[in-house]
């Protein structure tokens, strides 16, 4: 197994940006597919930056909400980021040349159950919050948006908020909580992202993953079929 890693190979590497938790769960079959192997378990190792199997290849473990702004800026070629976090980031120097098909789930607003909405201005919770103000005033509905990092759940069963905005899947998360599903916003998955100027200036090997990456969303997505 070659390993590449040191800060002079940096510049020539391709640089990918993936969160851990269901993204990197979800991308790694794809990579594998690829070619592209990390070199240790990301979900283990406390490194931020893991080799790979490819020598020209390197990963890094971020945040979810942390891959737009670090592919926008450079500091990777490209990223794995869902749709709802590229919505609210909404960079128009993000190229999403492919939808990975992972990590499918709804973006909907979410209300006590049997609860109808006061008149008027209504308090809304959700770490979405462009997308929500975005939403609400679409609807011609007055909201204030109030900003939360998790356990969005939590905000309308202790009077903070009166709906949330946030992801569901199988809507386990709202039942346990005496939450009903109301309105959709968005269906959602991770997205393969771009940096525009790496596009341009490592086209080849950009668009060979990218073909290779093509190749994988579709041959598993027959499997599942
Ligand atoms: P951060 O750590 O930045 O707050 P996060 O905790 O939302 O991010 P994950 O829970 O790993 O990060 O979610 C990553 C992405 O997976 C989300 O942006 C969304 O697109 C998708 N996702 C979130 N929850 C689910 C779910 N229950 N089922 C399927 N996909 C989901
Ligand atoms: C996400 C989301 C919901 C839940 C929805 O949370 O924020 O709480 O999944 O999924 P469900 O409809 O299948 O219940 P996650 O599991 O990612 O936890 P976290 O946001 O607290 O990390």
């Amino acid at each position: 197994m070659q390993l590449s890693n040191s800060p002079s190979d940096a510049a020539e590497q391709l640089t990918i940006a993936l969160s851990k938790g269901r993204i990197l769960k979800d991308t790694l079959p794809l990579l594998h597919a690829a070619g592209i192997e990390p070199a240790e378990d990301p979900d283990k190792s406390r490194k931020l930056i893991i080799p790979t199997t490819d020598p020209g290849v390197r990963l890094l473990i971020v945040r979810a909400s942390d891959v737009p702004p670090y592919v926008e800026h450079g500091a990777a070629d490209i990223g794995v980021s869902g749709k709802d976090v590229l919505m609210e980031y909404n960079s128009p120097s993000l190229y999403e040349p492919l939808d990975l098909e992972i990590a499918c789930c709804k973006l909907m607003t979410a209300g006590p159950v049997g609860k109808i909405l006061p008149e008027g201005r209504i308090k809304v919770a959700t770490k979405f919050v462009n997308i929500a103000k975005k939403y609400y005033a679409s609807q011609g509905r007055q909201a204030e948006i109030i900003k939360l990092y998790g356990s969005m759940e939590l905000a309308p069963l202790v009077g903070l908020a009166d709906e949330i905005v946030d992801v569901v899947d199988t809507g386990g998360t709202l039942r346990a909580n005496g939450l009903e599903p109301r309105e959709h916003i968005a269906d959602i998955s991770s997205r393969l992202v771009v940096n525009k100027a790496a596009m341009k200036l490592r086209h080849q090997r950009i668009s060979s993953l990218l073909e290779q990456l093509k190749a994988a969303v579709i041959a598993k997505r027959q499997t599942e079929c």
